[in-house]
């Protein structure tokens, strides 16, 4: 049998992903990794999860056990309205709220929502991986903004934004990772997301806003989301998930948007997977409850803190001239760039024949070919790997310089 005359264009259109790729290559224990975007398992809730799930299953076996609704169980959309007005100042009703199989669903129906064939997305020079790729699947023509160590350039934006206005294209919406940005770390100042967001409203379009580090702020007052900024005028979704401040296993995260833009995501949601787990959903909700997930990320705001500092310590200590890095205000990740001559992505093979990974920039670009640039993680390695492995990518770089 001979599949290929059979496959759809979306399947000829997916491409793997770098990072998955090479997790699986650099599975061996021997290697330390600064490619994932994992959290510290060791902070993991494990006890608090397993006394709550048993009390789920003591209390609300049959609610748990059943399929739920597509848009999400109330339970833990109540106490989603109370945590966005608590943290972040925005007064939603559930009606707004869709409850998601954590984030990177939220991206893949954004793109099955607006995307027809050839439509434009802009996202930022470099943005998230993960969502190129849901992007591209849809058959986008994605079209990336520079940006620099605020993120996204609001000029470019408007340039970008005008040239298609004169081409009689329509941008479907710009997507921005808004808060320690996967992959460089760095956060965009609120004025600038005041310019980034009249921008969309001019130019009839939305900002898609994903973000899923913002709670994990080391230090520095937090800007407000474009969904506070955007004050109930419909110009923004906003998707929030709880993998990287709760459990990613649990792949559970919630899309808050208008009410109608929502209702028309269930239905698309309907198609795909009937409805969120809501077994997890019942746990999630029993955490927010009581009162578990803001001191957890009390707790993994101080390990990852401290975790950046010796990155950032260690690589001034070791790295060569002409290698310079972001010094981000939190989350996961870091972004170190080479002098223009080399190539991070011929860089890595040696690196791994020296026992250190890392993710090579240019698959974060949607178009541009640039090869000088590294993501690297800090959350996931403990302190003594963390100083080896930046002894020892300092080292593979001086050998190749
Ligand atoms: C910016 C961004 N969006 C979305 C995701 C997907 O996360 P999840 O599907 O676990 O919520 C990630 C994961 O690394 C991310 O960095």
């Amino acid at each position: 049998m001979n599949y290929d005359t059979l496959f759809s264009k979306v399947v000829s259109r997916s491409k793997a992903s770098a990072i998955r790729e090479l997790l699986k290559v650099i599975a061996r224990p021997d290697i330390i990794s600064f490619a994932g975007g994992l959290p510290a398992p060791e902070l993991f809730p494990v006890k608090e999860v397993s006394a709550i799930l048993q009390d789920v299953m003591r209390t609300h076996s049959k609610e748990a056990l059943q399929y739920g609704t597509t848009e999400g169980q109330q339970v833990l959309k109540t106490e989603l309205v109370k945590l966005l007005k608590e943290t972040e100042h925005v007064s939603v009703t559930p009606e707004e709220i869709l409850i998601v199989s954590a984030s990177q669903q939220a991206l893949d129906m954004s793109a099955r929502m607006f995307v027809n064939e050839g439509d434009v997305i802009i996202t930022a020079n470099p943005t998230y991986l993960g969502a190129l790729q849901a992007f591209q699947v849809a058959g986008a023509d994605i079209i990336g903004v520079d940006s620099d160590e605020q993120g996204l350039l609001p000029e470019a934006l408007e340039q970008q934004l005008l040239s298609l206005k004169k081409q009689g294209r329509l941008c479907k919406f710009i997507y921005v990772v808004p808060d320690f940005q996967n992959p460089t770390g760095t956060t965009i100042p609120e004025e600038r997301r005041v310019q980034i967001l009249d921008l969309a409203k001019k130019y009839n379009t939305f900002i898609l806003e994903d973000s899923p580090y913002r709670q994990i702020r080391f230090e520095g007052k937090p800007p407000r989301t474009f969904l506070e900024l955007d004050n109930n005028h419909g110009n923004v979704l906003t998707m929030f998930t709880f993998s990287k401040v709760f459990v990613p296993g649990f792949r559970l995260g919630f899309l808050v948007g208008p009410k109608e833009v929502i209702a028309k995501y269930v239905i698309l949601k309907q198609a795909m997977d009937l409805c969120t787990s809501p077994f997890l959903q019942l746990v999630a909700a029993q955490y927010l409850h009581r009162g578990l997930l803001a001191q957890h990320i009390t707790e993994i705001v101080t390990c990852y803190r401290a975790k950046r500092d010796l990155m950032l310590k260690t690589l001034h200590q070791y790295m060569p001239q002409g290698v310079t890095w972001t010094k981000p205000e939190g989350g996961l990740f870091l972004w170190l760039t080479l002098p223009k001559h080399m190539n991070a992505t011929q860089l890595l093979s040696k690196a791994i024949e020296n026992k250190v990974a890392f993710v090579a920039g240019v698959d974060f670009y949607p178009k541009l070919n640039v090869y000088n640039d590294m993501r690297l993680n800090f959350s996931y390695p403990d302190a003594a790997q963390l100083v080896e492995g930046v002894k020892r990518l300092a080292q593979t770089i001086k050998e190749n310089l």
